[in-house]
C-alpha cells in the first residue's frame, strides 16, 4: 500500500474502508475513508491517524515514503476514535514523535482514551514550524466535539479540516476533480446533515474563518480532497448552516393498513401541485440518516403515524427523536395520521415538532379508519392554503 502525493512533499497516507455500511448508526452506503496526511519537511509531521484496525495500512503507506520512526509530530485534530484509534500503534512506531493536540480538551480526551503519551497541548493561534512550512492551529470546539481543531499550512494554502467538509465516501480517487462530483457533494451534504447540522452555529463560525484563510485545497479527514471545487463546498456549508431552506417539503410517515400512507401521498401530491419539490419517505423502507439529509432543502416537514397501543409508531418516534437531536431550525411542520379509536399519535407528534422548535403551520390532519375522497380533497385544500 502506497502513499499518494497531494502536493510536493505532502502525502495522503490514510485508510480505505470499502465495506463499512454503518458508522455508529449512520448508513455509509459508499463506505468510508480515514484520511491521514504526511508532511515531509525539515521536521516530519503526520496530520491525524486512522481507526485502530487500519493501523497497519497507515504504517505501510507511511513506510512507502519514509521510515515512520522519523516522524517528529503527530497532529491530532480530533479525539474521536476514527482518527485517533491508531495513536497507540503510532506512538510505538514513532518513538520520537510528539502528539500535538488542543488544550485542554484534546489532551484530556486523548489521555482518557489512551493514557499518558507524549502530548503537546496547543491553543488556537499557536504555530509550529516544520522548516519551510508552518502549521497554524485553529480551535473549532463543538465542530463536533469539544477538542476539535483544524490545521492550516499558509505556505501551501492547504487546510487540514478534519471532520468539517468531509464525506463518508470510499473511492480509489483522492481528489474532488477525479471523483464523481454529484456523489461527492451528496455525501458531503449527508455528512453535514448527520454529523454537523446539530452544530450549525459553530459550522457558520468555521465557514467564516475558512473563507478568510482562502484555502486553495481543503483536505478533510473523510472522503476526497477539495481542490477544484473549494468554492462549491464552502457555498454548501454557507447555505446549510443558515438553516433557511427556501422551499421543499419532506413528508415522512409509517402506516399499518395504508390509510396514513394514503394521506402522505395526498399531501405529497398537493405540495407538488403547488410547485413545491417533495421528498416522500416511508420509515419502514428508508434509514433515518438517508431521510434526514433532505431536511437541508425542505421548509415544510409533515410527519404521519397511525395510533398503536395509545402511541405513535416506534419508527415515527425514532425519527422525531433523531431529528430533534440534530437541531434543525426555521421549519414549518404539521402532523397527520389515521386512527381507529384513541388517535393519540397526532397530538404526540405535534408535541415533538414543537420541541424541535418548528412552527406548526396546520392543525393536525386526523382521519378515522379509511380516508374518504372528500377527506382527501380537504387535505389537498389545506396544503394549498399554506403560504
Ligand atoms: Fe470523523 Fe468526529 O470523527
Amino acid at each position: 500500500m502506497n502513499a499518494i502525493q497531494v502536493k510536493e512533499g505532502i502525502y495522503w497516507v490514510g485508510a480505505l474502508d470499502w465495506h463499512l455500511r454503518n458508522f455508529h448508526g449512520y448508513t455509509t452506503n459508499r463506505g468510508a475513508t480515514y484520511n491521514a496526511y504526511l508532511i515531509i519537511d525539515e521536521k516530519v509531521a503526520l496530520i491525524d491517524a486512522v481507526k485502530a484496525p487500519f493501523s497497519k495500512e497507515l504504517l505501510e503507506r507511511i513506510s512507502s515514503v519514509i521510515d515512520p520512526s522519523k516522524i517528529d509530530y503527530i497532529i491530532s485534530n480530533h479525539v474521536e476514535m476514527d482518527h485517533s484509534g491508531a495513536l497507540p500503534a503510532m506512538a510505538k512506531a514513532c518513538p520520537n514523535a510528539t502528539i500535538v493536540t488542543s488544550a485542554p480538551s484534546g489532551v484530556k480526551g486523548l489521555t482518557a482514551h489512551y493514557g499518558q503519551l507524549n502530548y503537546m497541548p496547543v491553543k488556537s493561534g499557536s504555530t509550529l514550524s516544520l522548516g519551510k512550512r508552518t502549521l497554524s492551529f485553529v480551535a473549532t470546539p463543538m465542530l463536533h466535539w469539544p477538542d476539535n481543531m483544524i490545521t492550516w499550512c499558509p505556505e501551501e494554502k492547504l487546510l487540514f479540516s478534519n471532520d468539517a467538509f468531509g464525506q463518508h465516501y470510499c473511492t480509489n480517487t483522492r481528489f474532488d476533480d477525479d471523483s464523481d462530483f454529484c456523489e461527492t457533494m451528496q455525501e458531503a451534504k449527508k455528512y453535514y446533515a448527520n454529523i454537523i447540522m446539530c452544530y450549525g452555529k459553530q459550522a457558520a463560525g468555521a465557514w467564516k474563518t475558512v473563507k478568510e484563510l482562502a484555502p486553495e485545497m481543503i483536505a478533510p479527514s473523510h472522503g476526497v480532497i477539495w481542490r477544484s471545487h473549494v468554492d462549491d463546498i464552502l457555498d454548501g456549508y454557507e447555505k446549510w448552516s443558515t438553516h433557511e431552506p427556501e422551499t421543499g417539503a419532506l413528508v415522512v410517515f409509517d402506516s399499518m393498513w395504508h390509510s396514513t400512507e394514503t394521506m402522505a401521498q395526498t399531501i405529497a401530491e398537493a405540495f407538488t401541485g403547488q410547485g413545491v419539490p417533495v421528498k416522500l419517505y416511508d420509515l419502514k423502507q428508508s434509514h433515518l440518516s438517508d431521510i434526514i439529509v433532505n431536511l437541508l432543502d425542505c421548509k415544510y416537514v409533515a410527519v404521519g403515524s397511525p395510533t398503536l397501543n395509545n402511541n405513535m409508531l416506534p419508527t415515527v418516534a425514532a425519527f422525531l427523536c433523531y431529528m430533534k437531536g440534530l437541531s434543525p431550525k426555521n421549519r414549518r411542520a404539521f402532523s397527520f395520521g389515521s386512527y381507529g379509536w384513541g388517535g393519540q399519535a397526532n397530538a404526540q407528534i405535534d408535541e415533538e415538532l414543537k420541541k424541535c422548535g418548528f412552527e406548526l403551520c396546520l392543525d393536525t390532519l386526523k382521519i378515522q379508519y379509511i380516508p374518504s375522497e372528500e377527506q382527501l380533497k380537504e387535505i389537498d385544500e389545506k396544503i394549498k392554503s399554506l403560504d
